[in-house]
Formats: structure tokens, sequence, C-alpha cells
């Protein structure tokens, strides 16, 4: 019998060393729990990605005897394979396959899963092929694995379709390991969500099989059905998308494994606000830049609003971002306000390069700012010559004419006739682009009388990007507010990733991460949680709430704002996988005992998700409050939770906003949509 105690975990996703959406931040972040459980027992495995892999992957030689000896008897079939540690934070092993190397294989494959599964594949889809191989690699590694080591009981855990392939064999070649689906979306809903369907009052009444079929995605569609059906314990990260599973895909998820992050601390609390403020300086400085000859606002009074992610244009929310801006822009008009916001819209689109206006822009404030360098340092050597005489110095003795004329021709330099632009880049089809397209609907032309200003920078940041020099964490640092309206989100790591840092932001009550702060905390808006109702209120209602969060953010002071990000970053806590792992914990134990029933005395009892207790994260102690939810922290388990030290419950002398008691426990509801 395997041992049940100590078992190997494999973990298989597409995104394992190879960067493409959130589920790369799923996997990095989760690493350092997963590796303080399991220990050398854990290991990843993913496509080998020779660009990246050099620099994310350092090789090691196999130390398990079955690992190596499974790796050894596929690499002797001429498939390449990387053994080594993952360059992150708990440096997990991991095993990358080559998908290219075993390509020869692919039609021997693709004919297997249409015999053994029913699983049709066409023959141009790229991205099908590569999960295939994908797929029988895994399943042949797994297969080898639990042939060589009967000692351990093995997990193997997929994530998202592209893995699915793998899931599907192992139950259909009965292998002996304990598996596991994550499905981080639903391919359906995706594309359902993308086009013009009212998606969440319909998903009921789909025929999911035409569906796909008119998308052209049947044959992934039915991987991802496969895999929820084929695997022990079926999860998803969100309830919103396990209730979208269970129509989409017809098995209701086992359990919700929510996204966490690894929340690092700083010693001081308030250092996160200082770095605020320096990354802040260096977005003033791109600002002052790229507003160049139309630069007559004021820096003090300006807020730096932005959206990012993947250009997924109505998934993501971008179309009723820009309209709500445009709304905001008049209702700050209207009222003669002295703020001015600065709305970045970060994504990825087809594009060339910078546009010479945008590196102009840059080059002359750097130009100016070393004029007025090295002028000061002149007039600095003046005062100082004059001082040593005994002479004080006159305004007029201090600048010369050549440094007056220096500085003009700096000045003049900066005029120019154009409005500065809304985009930075030359963009593939500037005409067809949708977020050109709604700018120049809305009239967003950064006109020098609009409070809203544009930056479209449809690129991903990275530090050296010759105009925002700044890596997308630094960015987000210095920005006020992040906007994340989406229709289509499972959970939406963009918000989240705002909370961690202290920089309060907007999401919706259709993203997963939206839901789940409304069911963790009592007013999420007073932690600087916004989530506007796209759910049971009309767009046109969604867009004007979402205007109004916005106009409400610009009223508030900047002592106002410095305490709401105390309390967003207060949040932390929650978000932290130290806490959201423990839902992997018992998704595990859950196929561990589905799959080895033998070996635990009370799996036909067992129900890891009915036993969980409920409780909300109460109002900040300086707002009045709701009635607190009792909870007697000594009947929780807080050792195996491992937070006990940084629980928000713990009351802080220094601080008058401090929260009393913590959220213990997540716990899975049902029906998330009323129909409207
Ligand atoms: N992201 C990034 N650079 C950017 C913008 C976004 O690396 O300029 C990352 C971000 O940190 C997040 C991920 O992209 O972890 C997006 O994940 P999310 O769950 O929000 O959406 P997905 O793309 O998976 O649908
Ligand atoms: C942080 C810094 C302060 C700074 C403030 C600006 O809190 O520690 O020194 O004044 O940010 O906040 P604001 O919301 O105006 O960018
Ligand atoms: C998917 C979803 C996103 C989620 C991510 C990680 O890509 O689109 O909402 O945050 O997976 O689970």
């Amino acid at each position: 019998m395997r041992d049940v105690t100590q078992p190997l975990l494999f973990e298989t996703s597409w995104e394992v060393a190879n960067k493409v959406g959130g589920i790369y931040t799923v996997i990095k972040t989760k690493v350092p729990v997963t590796v303080q459980e399991y220990g050398d027992r854990y290991h990843l495995t993913g496509p080998w990605n020779r660009y990246s892999a050099p620099v994310e992957v350092e090789e090691i030689e196999p130390e398990l005897p079955a690992i190596k000896t499974a790796i050894d008897s596929i690499t002797a079939q001429g498939v390449q394979i990387l053994y080594g540690r993952w360059l992150i934070d708990g440096a997990p092993r991991v095993i990358l396959f080559d998908i290219g190397s075993a390509a020869h294989k692919l039609d021997e494959w693709k004919g297997d899963l249409w015999r053994v599964a029913g699983i049709p594949s066409p023959p141009h889809d790229t991205e099908t092929n590569d999960s295939i191989i994908f797929g029988y690699l895994n399943a042949w590694f797994l297969g080898e694995v639990a042939k060589h080591d009967t000692e351990h009981a093995i997990i193997a855990q997929f994530h998202e379709w592209q893995a699915g392939v793998g899931a599907v064999l192992c139950n259909k070649r009965k292998i002996d390991v304990a598996t596991i689906f994550t499905t981080h979306a639903t391919l359906l809903g995706r594309y359902l969500c993308a086009g013009n369907v009212d998606f969440y009052n319909n998903l009921k009444h789909f025929n999911v099989d035409e569906e796909a079929g008119k998308r052209g995605i049947y044959h992934r569609y039915c991987i991802e059905r496969a895999a929820a059906h084929c695997v022990d314990v079926f999860t998803t990260v969100s309830n919103i998308t396990a209730y979208e599973a269970e129509y989409l895909l017809r098995r209701k998820p086992d359990g919700v494994l929510p996204n966490g992050l690894n929340v690092v601390k700083f010693s001081a609390m308030h250092e996160f606000q200082n770095l605020h403020q320096v990354a802040k300086e260096r977005i003033n400085h791109f600002v002052r830049g790229h507003f160049y000859g139309h630069y007559n606002f004021e820096l003090e009074n300006t807020l730096y609003f932005f959206t990012a992610g993947r250009y997924e244009y109505r998934n993501k929310g971008i179309d009723m971002y820009i309209e709500s801006l445009a709304r905001l822009n008049a209702r700050l008009k209207a009222c003669n306000s002295p703020i001015t916001v600065v709305a970045f819209i970060i994504t990825p689109a087809k594009v060339n390069s910078f546009t010479v206006e945008t590196l102009k822009g840059q080059a002359l404030i750097k130009q100016l700012e070393d004029t007025v360098q090295e002028v000061s340092t002149r007039v600095g050597k003046r005062i100082f010559e004059m001082a040593a005489r005994g002479k004080e110095p006159q305004l007029e003795d201090l600048l010369t004419e050549q440094d007056r004329v220096l500085l003009k021709r700096r000045v003049f330099s900066l005029k120019r006739d154009s409005l500065p632009p809304i985009v930075t880049h030359n963009m593939v089809s500037d005409s067809e682009d949708p977020v050109l397209s709604q700018l120049r609907a809305v009239h967003l032309f950064n006109n020098d009388d609009d409070r809203v200003k544009i930056v479209f920078h449809p690129e991903f940041l990275n530090a050296n990007n010759p105009v925002i020099g700044l890596d997308y964490e630094e960015f987000i640092r210095g920005t006020h507010l992040g906007v994340f309206p989406s229709y289509y989100e499972p959970w939406g790591y963009t918000p989240a990733e705002c909370t961690v840092m202290g920089v309060p932001s907007i999401t919706t009550n259709l993203s997963g991460f939206g839901c789940f702060m409304e069911d963790n905390i009592v007013n999420p808006q007073d932690y600087g949680i916004y989530i506007v109702d796209r759910r049971l209120k009309s767009a046109e209602e969604s867009m004007d709430q979402l205007a109004s969060y916005m106009f409400e953010f610009c009223q508030k002071t900047r002592r106002q704002r410095i305490n709401q990000r105390n309390r967003t970053e207060r949040l932390s806590d929650i978000l932290d996988w130290k806490r959201m792992g423990i839902e992997y914990m018992k998704a595990r134990q859950c196929a561990l005992r589905r799959c080895y029933p033998d070996s635990f005395d009370d799996s036909a009892s067992f129900s890891p998700y009915d036993r969980d207790e409920h409780l909300k994260l109460s109002r900040p102690q300086s707002i009045p409050g709701t009635p607190l939810i009792g909870a007697d922290l000594s009947t929780y388990d807080l050792a195996a939770l491992s937070i006990s030290a940084e629980l928000p419950g713990v009351r802080n002398q220094e601080d008058e906003d401090h929260d009393l008691r913590p959220p213990i426990n997540l716990k899975m509801k049902t029906p998330l949509m009323t129909p409207t």
C-alpha cells in the first residue's frame, strides 16, 4: 500500500517557468508555501521554453531514483527534458519537456487520443497540438514514476485545459495517481463573453457543443470537459467560475481554490508609502515629457489611474473604463475641479515601435533637466565665489546672458502645435483598434481643458522601457487607483496585486476577486476595494457607478488617500498564500482519499468542503461599525495557518484604524447569479 502521509506532488501547467498571464502568477507565488509543506517531494512540470529557461532555471541532477529512471527512459527515446531548479522564491524542482523534440509522435498521439477518449484534433491548431504532446509526455512521465516508486502515494494536479490531456490519460491508462484538475476559466465562457452575448443570464441554456463548434474550439472544449470529468477532484479559482463550470463543463467543482499572493512585509510599516512617493516621482517625470507644450496642470493635484492586463477589450472591461473616464472628465470640468487625472491603459496590442512624438517628449524633458542641472551648478559656483569675496550675491548677477539664451532655447523647444498623443506606440491597425476608436468616439484627446488625460501604452511595462522605465510592480506603486471593471474575470490578479501594495482599486462583482472580497469583508469600500455592480445593474448604470467611484476618489484629500492606502495594505493578510494555500491542502487531501480509500479509516464520511465557518472582516475601526461577528479564535488551529504572528486582529497601538478580527475561513457558496 502506498504511503499517503508522505505523498509525492506533481503540479503541471503550461505556465511553469513560462510567463503568459495570471496562471504564471498563481504557480510562481504559491511555490514557497508548497515547498514548505512538501520539500523535495514537490515537482512542477511544464514546457521547456528555450528562450526563457536559461534565465529562469538552473539545471541539476535528479535525486529521487524513480524520477531519474522516468526521465532516463523518456530521453532514451529522443525526447529532451530539462531537470532543474526554478530560480524563484522557494527554488522548486522543475521538469521541463521540449515539446518540439517529441513532435514526431504527434500523429500517433492524436490518433490515440481519438481512440481512447473520443477527442478530435484538427490539423492546424498549433496550440492544441502542443497541448496534446505536453499531455502525453506528462502521462508518460507519471506512468513511469508510479511504476518505479510504489512506496509513496502520488498526487498530480493539472492547471487549465492546456494541461488537461495529461489528466485524461492518467484516468484512461489507470495510472495509480490521485488527480486534480484546476480550471482558471472555461474556454466557452471566455469566448462567449468576448462576443455580444448576455452570458450570465443565459448560462443554463447554452447548447455547449454547438456554441463551441460555432467558435472553432470544439476540440479544445472536449479536452477541457474530459479533464474535468476524468479526475478525482475538480476545482476552479472562484465561486463565479465554479457556477459557470457546472453549466458549461457539466461537472460541479468539488471545491474552490482562490488565488493568493506571496505577501512581502516590510519591517517599517510605512515603507510602502515611501515607495509610492518614489515611484510616483518617476511617473511624474514621464508625464512632464509626455505632455510637453501642454503641461498646464499641477502634479501636486494630479492622480494616476490605470488599467492593465491582456488585451481582452470587453472581458477586461476596457470599454467601460473609457466610457466612465469620459463621464468623469465632464463631471470634473463641470465642478471646476483642481484635480487632473492621468489615466493609463496598459495592454499589449500589435505595435511597431514607440512614436517619434513619444520619444521626443522624453528626450526634450531630459535635455531641459540636464541644462537646468548645468546652469544650477554654474550659478552655485558664482554664489560661492561672490560670497567668498564678501559680496552679497544679487539675483541679476547669477544668470549670465549665455545661460539665459540656453534656457530660452530649451523652453522654445517645448512648444508644439499638436496635442499630446493618446497612444505611445505606432499601432499596426490604428484605425480599427477598439481602444483608439472608443477614445476618439468619446473625444478624449488630451485637450488643454480636459481634466482627464489619456496615455494608452499598448505594451506590457518593463524597467528597460525607454519611455516609462519602470517595471509593472514599481509602476503600480506609483499610481493612486487601479481600475479593472471586468465582465469576464475568473479571478483577476491585477486588483489583488494592487491590494498587497496598498493601492486602492475598482473591480466588479463579475470577477472572482471582487466576489471574494464581497464575501469576506463587510464593507470592502472602506478598505479601498470598490466593487462595481455589473450583475444586477444595466451597463449604463454600471458605467455611472464607476464614474461616481472615480469622481468620489478625486474628492479625497491627500491625508484621506494616505489613510486609505494604509487600510488597503492591511488586507494583504487575507490574500496571502499562507492562508489561501489551505484550500489547496484540502483539495489534495480529498484527492488522496478518493484515489486511495483503503488507506483511510474515515474516507466514506470525509468531506473537506462543508465544515468551515464563514466569517467576514469587519469595517475598519475608525468608521462607525456594523456589529462584529464574534469569533472565538481559540477554536481555530492558527498554528496550522501559520499566520498567527501577522493576524490583523492583533490590535496595533500605533494605528487607530486597525481592524479587530481576522477572517478565519472561506466557504464555498452555491448559486451566485440572480437572473434578472
Ligand atoms: N501583468 C504584467 N505586466 C503588465 C500587466 C500585467 O506582468 O504590464 C501581469 C499581472 O502582474 C498579473 C497578470 O499579468 O499577474 C494578469 O493576470 P490576471 O489574473 O489579472 O489576468 P489573466 O491575464 O490571467 O486573464
Ligand atoms: C506617501 C508618502 C508621503 C506623500 C504621499 C503622497 O504617503 O509617504 O510623503 O506625501 O505618499 O500621496 P499622494 O496620494 O498625494 O500621492
Ligand atoms: C485566468 C483568468 C484570470 C485569473 C488567472 C489565474 O487567466 O483569466 O482571471 O486570475 O487565470 O487564476
